[in-house]
């Protein structure tokens, strides 16, 4: 049998995901997609370099590029000679079109009642403040500025101050530990860090300065601290080295002559864990990124900027709060969004309250964070005013149905669109993402290529499977937003992403199209199992467990064994307690077993199920896949310190070690 017929025949599982498929159908009454037609998929297919071109015409430029694309793979370069200024972009062009008064975003603090909101026109004066400090602190195009901070107004100038002064920004998420910190510093070399004093989180404060600290007793050439003072808490202080904000920007000049750097002047650094130890530096640069940026904003989530309030629920700390917080929505003149805390910061409905506040129109958020509102119960939104949204959007893992489905209804109140957006940390921007008002949507799929995007779904051997079948999703045409390789390491960048399948961008995810060809994506591929010769995904058993009423949260891992290759081991979480009674003689976990046989067939039945209060998370909100199979395999516990509570993971591990599970028959 070939072995894309292998595929096929290993793929059969996955057809169980049809038993749910729903389709929305465009129009929707709350999409009028004024910024697109139908027909543009059909213009970008035509034509994407001159699609492309197109969409960067709606930037300004200081300087016409004198070629679209440049490609000589794995690199490439977008708008070859262009030259622009991204903050000049995000902020001077709105001001001068007399948009100055606009709000670019209203930001809520943490603590009930700490607010602040900010225009254009003040976020550009704050803008050109910090970026006559950063040249006053020595900062020049090029250098690499490290930035650690919270949720608050200050992470989003300061990072506008470095695109402005063409410094690239390597932003820490703020949860990551002072290890972490030092890593990044060290392998992107930055001799500046912004950070603050601390910040907020569930209503106590957390320290940001001592993590700083303790990273630069292994930095040695970081000459400058600049920190912003959030919760007026007691810092140390080395003189010489350390400054506050509000001493070295305040006094600044709100005027600063910007200049236009190349179209691939670096931009940023992201650093996005692999599958070893040592974090990627993602590079990024400006002009073909921006581009993207600000059309698939506009397209994806249909942007109004007269009457938009835009939310991403994210960090500024991810990709996602660089592309969906900042440039994008930036880049688009549209009023945002910024809240500094946790979901259940003064109550379970506290983002339901500041959409009923601001009358947000567009949500953006996570499966994992839908997942747990569903987990604390539909009455925390059904207790707000959402009427004024219009439009949800979904991303960073595969949403499940059920998932996809109450937030459908529960949030959007059954008028909403969803879209289901796949990207990554190295796609800069989204890839792949129904188009509302346009696209048809099913719940668990991201559907199709954004326009001007080429994507297909391969074989091991690299053949392009049909539809109705499943195998690896590859990117097989350069895109203005792709990363432009890995900061000091060519040859990662080239091993990691272009040599499995030469030429064509391996994406590391599994993904399926179905009979009609529409795209769903499956989770990464070390996390798709193979068991007994079969290939099964983690994802579809996830879904089916999510899919049995009582189950909250599941995480399938594929444990060796000796037998069968791999087997399924399942972590869940339920709604609720589980009383002694429901689940006597391991009565709920057979149940469950059960559920997933005949959902997906008696080969993805779990070996084990794990009934768990909680699931480990990384701080960004990923179930630590990779942790939960060391745990099923009984193996040493590799890196932890991403996770978000550790204590998680001994619970687990003493349930498992106790028998306290249901063990396969
Ligand atoms: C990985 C990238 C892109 C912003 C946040 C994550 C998974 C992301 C989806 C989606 C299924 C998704 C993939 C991808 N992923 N979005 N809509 N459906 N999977 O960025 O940390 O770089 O992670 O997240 O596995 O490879 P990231």
């Amino acid at each position: 049998m070939s072995e894309a017929a292998q595929n096929g025949r290993q793929d059969q599982g996955l057809s169980a995901l049809h038993h749910e498929i729903r389709r929305f159908e465009p129009p929707s009454k709350f999409v009028d997609q004024a910024n697109a037609g139908p027909g543009i998929y059909a213009e970008a297919d035509a034509d994407p370099i001159a699609w492309w071109e197109k969409q960067a015409e709606s930037l300004e430029w200081a300087q016409r590029w004198s070629e679209v694309l440049e490609w000589k793979v794995p690199y490439a370069k977008w708008f070859v000679g262009g030259k622009l200024n991204v903050s000049v972009n995000c902020l001077d062009r709105h001001v001068a079109a007399g948009k100055g008064d606009r709000v670019a975003f209203h930001w809520v603090g943490e603590p009930e009642g700490d607010t602040r909101t900010i225009t254009y026109a003040e976020l550009k004066d704050m803008v050109c403040q910090a970026a006559n400090a950063l040249t006053d602190l020595g900062v020049n195009a090029g250098d690499r500025v490290a930035i650690y901070m919270p949720m608050i107004p200050e992470a989003m100038v300061a990072m506008l101050a470095c695109a402005r002064i063409g410094a690239p920004h390597m932003v820490t998420f703020g949860g990551f530990s002072s290890e972490a910190l030092a890593n990044r510093i060290l392998d992107g070399d930055a001799r500046v860090v912004i950070t603050a004093d601390g910040s907020y989180r569930r209503g106590t404060q957390t320290a940001l300065k001592p993590n700083v600290d303790e990273a630069l007793k292994q930095c040695p050439e970081v000459r400058t601290v600049v920190v912003v003072r959030r919760t007026g808490q007691d810092v140390e202080w080395e003189d010489g080295r350390d400054l506050w904000w509000h001493d070295v920007v305040d006094r600044q000049s709100t005027e600063h002559d910007p200049e236009a750097f190349d179209a691939e002047q670096p931009l940023y650094i992201m650093y996005t864990s692999g599958t070893t130890a040592k974090p990627k530096g993602i590079l990024h640069t400006t002009g073909g990124y921006l581009t993207q940026c600000a059309v698939t904003h506009r397209l994806i989530f249909d942007v109004k900027p007269d009457t938009d309030v835009f939310w991403t629920a994210a960090d500024i700390g991810w990709v996602t709060g660089h592309s969906y917080i900042v440039y994008g929505p930036l880049a688009n003149g549209v009023t945002s969004m910024m809240y500094e805390g946790t979901p259940d910061a003064g109550g379970r409905d506290r983002w339901w309250k500041i959409i009923e506040d601001y009358k947000v129109t567009i949500l953006y958020t996570a499966p994992t964070t839908i997942r747990t509102f569903m987990k604390w119960g539909e009455e925390h939104p059904a207790g707000h005013d959402l009427s004024s949204l219009r439009l949800l959007g979904s991303v960073g893992e595969p949403i499940n149905p059920e998932a996809w489905m109450w937030y459908r209804e529960h949030i959007g109140g059954d008028r909403c669109p969803v879209v289901d957006t796949w990207w990554q940390t190295e796609t800069g921007a989204i890839m792949i993402t129904p188009l509302p008002g346009i696209t048809a949507t099913k719940p668990g799929a991201a559907m199709r290529p954004f326009p001007g995007i080429s994507a297909d779904v391969v074989d091991d051997s690299g053949h392009s499977v049909g539809n109705d079948a499943g195998g690896f999703l590859v990117l097989d045409h350069p895109w203005p937003g792709m990363l432009r390789g890995i900061w000091g390491d060519p040859k990662r960048y080239e091993e990691t992403y272009w040599s499995r399948y030469p030429g064509r961008y391996f994406a590391g995810d599994g993904a399926k199209r179905d009979e009609d060809g529409d795209l769903w994506l499956l989770g990464r591929v070390d996390d798709v199992m193979n068991i007994s010769g079969h290939r099964i995904s983690t994802t579809e058993v996830e879904h089916a467990l999510v899919g049995f009423p009582r189950v909250a949260e599941a995480a399938v891992v594929g444990a060796s064994d000796d037998t069968t290759g791999q087997a399924i081991v399942a972590f869940v979480t339920v709604k609720g307690e589980v009383s002694d009674e429901e689940n006597e003689g391991g009565a709920l976990v057979d149940a469950l077993r059960a559920h997933v046989a005949k959902v997906i067939g008696p080969i993805a039945k779990p070996r084990q199920i794990i009934l768990t209060p909680d699931l480990p998370k990384t701080r960004s909100g990923k179930i630590m896949r990779r942790l939960l199979k060391d745990v099923a395999e009984h193996r040493e516990l590799g890196d932890v310190t991403t996770l978000l509570d550790s204590t998680v993971v001994n619970l687990i591990d003493e349930q498992l070690q106790a028998g306290g599970t249901g063990e396969a028959d």
